[in-house]
């Protein structure tokens, strides 16, 4: 459903009933309320992500494994999701599933060198990377080590800046920050 095909200005409220409406309500709605703000405040309005190419990277998935299998509609592709109910373009990247969703969709493991690699330069308007680094899998897959992390971080961020258009955006959030 795009929501700004409705007479109305697209606020939080409008989006994320919308997206409740479309895939279900989520046992808690916290990620997806987060990541509908992050968008308001990351482009200053909900309207100004119309035609937007954003990226998100470690978006959630319908099925995989973690938090994913434990709170499926949770830490569902939300951000996605709300870029496309917007009017923008999006391209999600996740190691756990996300079949018939209507944005771009990548299985990636991005403990991969290089895994960002496949996606053209310069080409998008805005890159989300939320709640990854204190991923449960993550930690799990060999990342418990904080300093890991860091190195993870500095160079998944210096192959993002490549895929941004000269005055595109980096989104970032997390509570993995004690001890940076
Ligand atoms: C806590 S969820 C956050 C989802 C979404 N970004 C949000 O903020 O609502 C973390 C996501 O990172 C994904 N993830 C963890 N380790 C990963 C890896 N090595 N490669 C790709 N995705 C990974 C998980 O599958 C999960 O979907």
């Amino acid at each position: 459903m795009l929501v700004t095909t409705t007479n109305r200005v697209p606020d939080i409220d409008l989006v994320t009933n919308s997206l409740k409406s479309e895939y279900g309500e989520p046992a808690d709605d916290f990620a997806l309320n987060a990541s509908v703000r992050r968008l308001e405040y990351a482009f200053e309005s909900l309207s100004a992500v119309a035609r937007k190419r954003i990226l998100d990277i470690g978006c959630g998935a319908v099925t995989g494994r973690g938090e994913v299998e434990a709170n499926p509609r949770t830490w569902a592709p939300w951000l996605p999701r709300a870029v496309v109910a917007l009017g923008g373009e999006a391209v999600g990247l996740d190691t756990g599933r996300a079949p018939n969703e209507k944005f771009e969709f990548h299985r990636v493991d991005l403990r991969q060198p290089h895994c960002l690699d496949f996606l053209s330069g310069e080409s998008f308007d805005g890159i989300n990377c939320s709640n990854l680094f204190s991923s449960p899998l993550l930690q799990r897959l060999g990342f418990a080590d904080v300093e890991m992390r860091k190195t993870l971080r500095q160079s998944l961020y210096e192959s993002a800046v490549k895929l941004l258009k000269p005055d595109g955006i980096i989104i970032h959030f997390d509570s993995d920050f004690y001890d940076w």
